[in-house]
């Protein structure tokens, strides 16, 4: 084989219904099924190139070359999909994100899906989009509700063959809005991977797993019907059961700050008075206000008067991971 060059583009995804755990940590196949929607103005544009006359794998993010554990991750994801082809022929990955590792969206979605995408045409493989969502979840859960446009349900399945995110609604379907509420802008203590080990030593991990199902059935539902109100107490309630996983974890996990509990309440005021926003919280202090694309502009002004905000970025509804 010869030298041969692909590039992806992926967005990020904010879940209404969260995934927290695994049932299979190598494979990364969760607990439990969850839903997401993509943010259009956040992208990863990643270049594989593969090259017979190199040595070993590089990757630079962002134009910084990468060592240690973030190479090895990206070269046990490149294994996993030249092992396809059964060749062994490293690559020069360059990824770039648009976005700040502060910004406070986790970047492992958009990189893991637009890395499989750019690696599988590099090599030179065909195959349907629930496959690519398949390869994508192995490099990071959260990145095969990438691959699928707009709004997203990622299948629990019973194994890797059927624990794939297929696309519930393109997004124009729903004019909704990611507010990203950047309250604290440096690196999270303890990564994803680490945490979703942690959550079966949580004795509230079988009744939030438990209980999933009914929560994605409302979520999905809430979607198909631009339910709002449904879409925000079933958010809200998902994101305080994953949190309250995280609390209980041996060691826990706290990644709200005081000013997320201060913003939460803020939320809960503003649906009160009748302004559709709801909020929801991953691995980090940030929140992340939902709410129709009607009163966005209003609340980022509401937003911009706290001086403990420290940025706001707006999202919309975003595509699918594509080939430039
Ligand atoms: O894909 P990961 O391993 O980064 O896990 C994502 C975990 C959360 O962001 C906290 C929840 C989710 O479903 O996105």
């Amino acid at each position: 084989m010869g030298t041969s060059t692909a590039t992806a583009l992926a967005h990020p995804n904010i879940a209404f219904i969260k995934y927290w755990g695994n049932r299979d940590n190598a494979m990364r196949l969760p607990e439990n099924g969850s839903i997401s929607m993509n943010l259009e103005e956040l992208v990863t544009r990643t270049q594989v190139t593969l090259d017979p006359n190199l040595p070993a794998d590089i990757f630079d993010l962002n134009n910084h070359r990468q060592t240690g554990l973030a190479l090895q991750r990206v070269t046990t994801h490149l294994n996993v999909l030249r092992g396809i082809r059964g060749i062994g022929t490293k690559a020069y990955v360059r990824s770039e994100n648009n976005f700040p590792e502060g910004a406070g969206i986790a970047s492992s979605a958009s990189a893991f899906a637009a890395l499989t995408v750019a690696a599988i045409r590099a090599l030179g493989i065909e195959m349907p989009e629930k496959d690519l969502s398949r390869l994508a979840r192995r490099g990071s859960g959260s990145a095969c509700r990438s691959i699928p446009t707009g709004f997203v349900e990622w299948y629990r399945g019973t194994s890797d063959i059927d624990s794939y995110a297929v696309s519930i609604a393109p997004p124009d379907f729903w004019s909704i809005t990611d507010l990203v509420v950047i309250l604290d802008e440096k690196k999270k203590a303890t990564g994803s991977s680490e945490g979703h080990e942690l959550a079966k030593t949580s004795p509230f991990q079988t009744a939030r797993i438990q209980d999933a199902d009914k929560r994605i059935e409302r979520c999905r539902d809430a979607i198909q019907t631009r339910d709002f109100d449904l879409l925000a107490e079933t958010t809200e309630i998902d994101c305080n059961m994953m949190h309250a996983v995280m609390m209980t974890s041996t060691p826990p996990l706290f990644y709200w700050n005081p000013l997320t509990l201060e913003l939460i309440k803020m939320v809960r005021h503003w649906r009160k008075t009748g302004i559709p926003v709801a909020y929801t919280i991953d691995a980090g202090p940030n929140v992340h206000l939902i709410c129709e694309s009607t009163v966005e502009n209003d609340l980022v002004e509401k937003l911009n008067h706290f001086t403990w905000v420290k940025q706001v970025q707006v999202c919309h509804p975003g595509g699918n991971a594509i080939l430039e």
